[in-house]
């Protein structure tokens, strides 16, 4: 017997209009990661080359932003509702013989993997299964109506009519289906528009396979907030805080000193050591990776970077795809862009940027300096008001460094340009020609003492 096939479907293609925003919603970020970039995370591992997404408001941005994804790409270039999306996607679905498909709402990223499970399980004993909440207060989310303990429907908030009805329950649906393609099928091209908004629901195709006498079945996950859709402003900054609360909570418990923990936003994808210390307020996004013994103070944005055991990151630094080895010392106040590489115990102070530049061992940096394009040996020194000159306005190019090389303050380096070992330049030097090993070079105009007009 040939196994059951599932594969999962997002529908992403709403503009979420309550959002106000002029980006698409599912690009919308909780702690510095796309909404839809959550499912990806939960839905890849559960069906391996089987996760389609349906996109059309703005679908450009929304594939660019996850450009390594070539395929699964459906795109809905009118948005006339999520039965619609569902239409637009079906054939994609039926030429990759899945049996089931899991329909996730794009706008529920902290979807948990056990509801998905619980759901298939329960799926495959049905036609159309799907995840429930019980609300307080329903408000704008899809109603479950039942008769007798059985699903009879789902009704739109705005369709939902008491006397007709029967009171709410404050059940919702979540948006996350379990659909069998062969019994829904015949069902999809029979959805209709008539009703307040003029749209194709997914969530009529429940009444009429209840109407056929088809199995549904909906799967009660009480109240658990992760399964709430983010329509509004209000809703993602709240679904944000509970994860971010969380993080910081699991940090702290696992050995993490988190001090003014309120005021630490560290992203899902971040991964702190034992023994580090961080500060609020901060921000630790992307693929971070903080070392034991690492002190963040206030201030701070580490995004996309590694910080290596026992290193400093001083109040108010940036510090951004970057790599910072063990024992340095990096602001307060510093920049380090794309490409910026710290080796063991380098230092780089105050009003200093440095991108796609390294800095060797030991070498220090601490003030007012701009290194770009750069290549720094170990034991270097860098005076005050150094700049790298990487740019002529067409082309960048590269300024080496050798080691234990010292150079004066208020260098410029016009590159391409080589420092060599031991060399030493001169304070206030324009340096626009090779320098080498244990040389010494001046670049400057020749200081004159002349008698001072009209003094006596
Ligand atoms: C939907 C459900 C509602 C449920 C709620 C749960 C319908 C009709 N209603 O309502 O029962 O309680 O989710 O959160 O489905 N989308 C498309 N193409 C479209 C329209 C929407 O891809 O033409 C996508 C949106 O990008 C979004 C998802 O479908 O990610 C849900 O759409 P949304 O408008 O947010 O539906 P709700 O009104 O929240
Ligand atoms: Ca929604």
């Amino acid at each position: 017997m040939s196994r059951t096939t599932f594969g999962a479907l997002i529908l992403a293609a709403g503009k979420g209009t309550r959002m106000f925003s002029p980006r698409p919603k599912v690009l919308m970020e909780l702690l510095g990661k796309p909404m839809l970039g959550y499912l990806f995370q939960v839905l890849d591992p559960l069906f391996p080359g089987k996760v389609w997404s349906v996109i059309g408001h703005q679908a450009d941005m929304v594939r660019s932003m996850f450009c390594e994804r070539s395929k699964g790409w459906i795109e809905q270039t009118e948005q006339l509702g999520t039965g619609h999306a569902l239409q637009v996607a079906w054939q994609d679905l039926a030429d990759a013989d899945l049996d089931y498909v899991i329909v996730a709402n794009g706008d529920t990223p902290l979807l948990p993997a056990e509801d998905i499970i619980a759901l298939m399980r329960a799926g495959q004993d049905s036609d159309i299964a799907f995840l429930t909440l019980t609300l307080d207060d329903p408000g704008a989310f899809g109603r479950v109506v039942r008769t007798g303990g059985e699903v009879a429907a789902i009704i739109e908030a705005k369709d939902y009519d008491p006397a007709e009805h029967g009171i709410p329950t404050g059940e919702i649906n979540a948006g996350i289906y379990c659909i069998k393609l062969k019994s829904t099928q015949a069902f999809l091209a029979e959805l209709g528009n008539d009703n307040k908004n003029g749209e194709y629901y997914i969530t009529d195709l429940v009444g009429m396979a209840v109407e056929a006498g088809l199995t549904v079945k909906g799967v009660n996950c009480g109240d658990k907030p992760q399964l709430l859709g983010i329509n509004s402003p209000a809703e993602l900054v709240a679904m944000e805080e509970t994860l971010r609360e969380s993080k910081v909570l699991d940090l702290l418990s696992s050995g993490v000193l988190i001090r003014s923990k309120d005021q630490v936003r560290i992203g899902p994808d971040v991964t702190i050591e034992p023994g580090a210390e961080i500060e609020g307020p901060c921000e630790l996004l992307g693929s971070t990776t903080i070392a034991r013994g690492v002190l963040v103070h206030s201030h701070c944005l580490i995004l996309d970077s590694t910080i290596g055991a026992g290193s400093r990151i001083r109040h108010f630094s940036h510090v951004e795809n970057a790599e910072v080895g063990q024992e340095c010392i990096v602001g307060p106040y510093a920049r380090l862009r794309p490409g910026a590489k710290l080796l063991r115990e380098a230092r780089v102070g105050n009003f200093v940027e440095v991108k796609k530049a390294t800095l060797g061992r030991g070498s220090k940096a601490n003030h007012l300096t701009y290194l770009g394009d750069a290549e720094v040996g170990e034991g270097v020194n860098i005076g005050a008001g150094t700049i790298t000159c990487n740019y002529d306005g067409k082309n960048k190019f590269i300024t080496t460094i050798e080691d234990n090389a010292f150079i004066g303050s208020n260098t410029a380096l016009v590159a391409p340009v080589t420092v060599g070992k031991n060399a030493l330049v001169g304070a206030g030097s324009t340096v626009t020609k090779d320098v080498g090993e244990n040389e010494m070079a001046i670049g400057r105009g020749r200081q004159q003492n002349l008698p001072k007009k009209g003094g006596s």
